[in-house]
């Protein structure tokens, strides 16, 4: 068997036995290409008590992460925040396909535009390593809550996402940054937006 293989039958195997913390540790330095493949940002749980802190701070009631392809980090989030997580992906057919990776919680679709009544203003939206623009900005018009994370790479990491974390176009000048921290030393960023009018 393949070292890829092993490291996914392995966090499977975790993830069947409600391990999180377990998978964390199976690559804690960020540095496993094996890794990326099933999730771009790995956390440390460090970063996960910030999450739990900004949470609690804005009376979040749950988590709408939107591309948010396996779910592993939706999955972890709702075990280590005990919050409801939904995630929600496009192209269905591919992720039920053979071909895809394999999926950690049960994927919501959005193949059409964005309903603004399956967006509910208690969660908070999330992006991780999202990387379209101009559909970030539908999912903000459609969403009437007031905490937007954008998890992404900073300057300098050499990667690329839309939005940036700490250069996100949100359409006009309704949201302004509230904390961020970055995961490990890994250059990304955990970023989170307010609404203006919320302090
Ligand atoms: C780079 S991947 C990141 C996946 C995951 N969040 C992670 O960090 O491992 C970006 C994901 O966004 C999804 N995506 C792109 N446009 C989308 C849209 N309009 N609605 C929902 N998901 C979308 C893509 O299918 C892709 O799986």
């Amino acid at each position: 068997m393949e070292n890829e293989d092993i490291f996914l039958d392995t966090v499977l195997k975790f993830h069947k036995e409600d391990r999180w913390k377990d998978i964390l540790k199976l690559n804690e330095k960020s540095d496993k290409d094996c890794a990326i493949k099933i999730l771009w940002v790995w956390p440390s749980e460090e970063n996960l008590d910030f999450l739990r802190k900004i949470c609690d701070e804005r009376n979040i009631q749950g988590v709408i992460s939107v591309g948010c392809g396996s779910g592993l980090l939706e999955w972890i989030l709702s075990k280590s925040l005990g919050l409801d997580v939904v995630g929600y992906e496009i192209n269905k057919q591919w992720w039920e396909s053979k071909y895809s990776v394999p999926t950690f919680i049960k994927l919501r679709y959005h193949d059409q535009s964005v309903q603004e009544n399956v967006l509910d203003p208690r969660y908070a939206l999330l992006f991780c390593y999202f990387n379209n623009g101009p559909a970030f900005l539908e999912y903000i018009d459609n969403y009437k809550g007031n905490t937007v994370i954008i998890i992404g790479p900073s300057r300098g990491a050499g990667r690329h996402t839309d939005p940036e974390p700490f250069k996100a176009n949100f359409g006009g000048m309704k949201w302004r940054l509230y904390g961020y921290q970055e995961v490990k030393d890994t250059k990304d960023f955990i970023v989170v937006y307010v609404r203006l009018c919320d302090n």
